[in-house]
């Protein structure tokens, strides 16, 4: 036998891969290890403030243990030829049953911040939700995205304010807006506390190290244009021109006072769909369906407000036989796999919603990173639903999953 010829059947010189972002990508598999780039490639505080959560990240924590303590009761041999991912929220087609959550900030991650995440979104064929502390505005996000665009609201205490940025994005063409209701006061969040991070991010004797220890990250960030909070620059409750830390920000421009009735009045000034973010309980649920909402996203703010709230994956059977179709269900939190957005629509959610996925992915790899995401979430759920034997997403119900007791 020649050793020379069988070495030459088996050794593969593979293309050396010389830009950065796809040598990156090249070994990510999962958003695991997009977080683990993320966490490589940003500063310290940066990544805290998106990887991190309210006091001892319990519900953090909670959301993700929710999804894997359900498990699978897979059918066999039912003859699927094909699986149709499609599906619809708001009377409008989906391209799988997923939605991209507000984000405060997202700058931070990525100059291109919220332009990045609405192009993949638009070619993911998903609604994106532009939260109102962004850093693009509401215009600037609209001048790259013809797709489905959704506007997130807080209360400021400034109503004037909120009736005015939700006027912007009626003409901006926004399908819907997206009240949250979770944020009376700013969770407490330890992580930024011990590390004094502020919005915008400073780069002072504190973090200097952390800055030249991620160059990548610092040299685009002193390059870009200031990172602004877009939708209310040159308005009097502060832009982001001078660093805040989000806490005394929030505290004092958002109304913890904020109520039912305000679901009203924000109806008085918007004609089209509302959907409350931030509902934690089954009898709010139904409130809100009373109330006349168009869609409840059962959500704790990925962690970061009420530490111990429950999971909203735990919330999603029991709210939607309470809901029982007067609203529509979206579950927000924890969701890593598109694994997870099948167990949510099978549990009963119309939809699955998600957000540090995307960042992860965009602090790892920018834009092309959150198209690598939205691509491997399509993928695992056509598969998911291949190996579950459902053609369809309608067809998800709750036959299909368990308890970690198989109950
Ligand atoms: C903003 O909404 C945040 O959770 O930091």
């Amino acid at each position: 036998m020649n050793p020379y010829k069988t070495l030459r059947s088996v050794v593969r010189f593979g293309r050396i891969e010389t830009d950065p972002i796809e040598r990156r990508l090249a070994h990510a598999a999962s958003v695991e290890d997009l977080r683990r780039i993320a966490k490589r490639r940003l500063p310290g505080g940066v990544f805290d403030y998106i990887d991190g959560a309210a006091e001892d990240e319990r519900t953090l924590a909670a959301n993700q243990a929710a999804f894997a303590a359900t498990t699978f009761r897979p059918r066999v041999l039912r003859g699927i030829h094909a699986v149709d991912v499609g599906s619809t929220l708001l009377g409008r087609p989906l391209e799988y049953p997923l939605v991209l959550a507000p984000t405060g900030f997202t700058r931070i991650a990525d100059p291109d911040g919220e332009l990045a995440v609405a192009r993949a979104a638009v070619r993911a064929g998903l609604p994106y939700t532009l939260s109102t502390l962004s850093t693009r505005s509401i215009e600037e996000v609209r001048s790259v995205s013809d797709g489905r665009l959704w506007f997130q609201v807080y209360a400021w205490r400034d109503r004037g304010l909120v009736s005015d940025m939700v006027s912007r994005a009626a003409a901006a063409g926004y399908e819907a807006l997206v009240l949250t209701v979770d944020t009376a006061v700013l969770g407490r969040r330890e992580r930024d506390v011990r590390r004094g991070f502020s919005l915008p991010p400073t780069i002072g004797p504190r973090t200097i190290i952390d800055g030249a220890i991620h160059p990548g990250w610092t040299w685009s960030f002193v390059r870009a244009e200031p990172i602004r909070f877009a939708n209310v620059v040159g308005r009097d409750v502060g832009d982001g021109a001078s660093p805040v830390s989000l806490s005394d920000y929030i505290n004092t421009q958002f109304d913890p006072a904020l109520c039912w009735r305000d679901i009203d009045w924000l109806r008085s000034v918007w004609d089209g769909p509302i959907i409350v973010k931030g509902i934690q309980t089954v009898d709010d649920a139904v409130l809100a369906a009373e109330r006349g909402v168009d869609a409840i996203a059962l959500s704790n703010h990925g962690g970061r407000q009420l530490d111990s709230a429950p999971a909203a994956f735990s919330l999603v059977a029991p709210v939607a036989d309470a809901v029982n179709g007067r609203a529509e269900i979206i579950c927000d939190g924890g969701v890593r796999r598109g694994s997870d957005i099948v167990k949510a629509i099978a549990a009963g959610a119309n939809a699955a919603m998600a957000g540090r996925a995307y960042l992860y992915a965009l602090g790892a790899a920018g834009e092309r990173g959150v198209d690598r995401v939205l691509d491997w979430f399509r993928a695992d759920v056509v598969r998911t639903m291949s190996l579950l034997g459902v053609g369809r997403v309608a067809d998800l119900d709750r036959s299909l999953i368990a308890g970690q007791d198989g109950t």
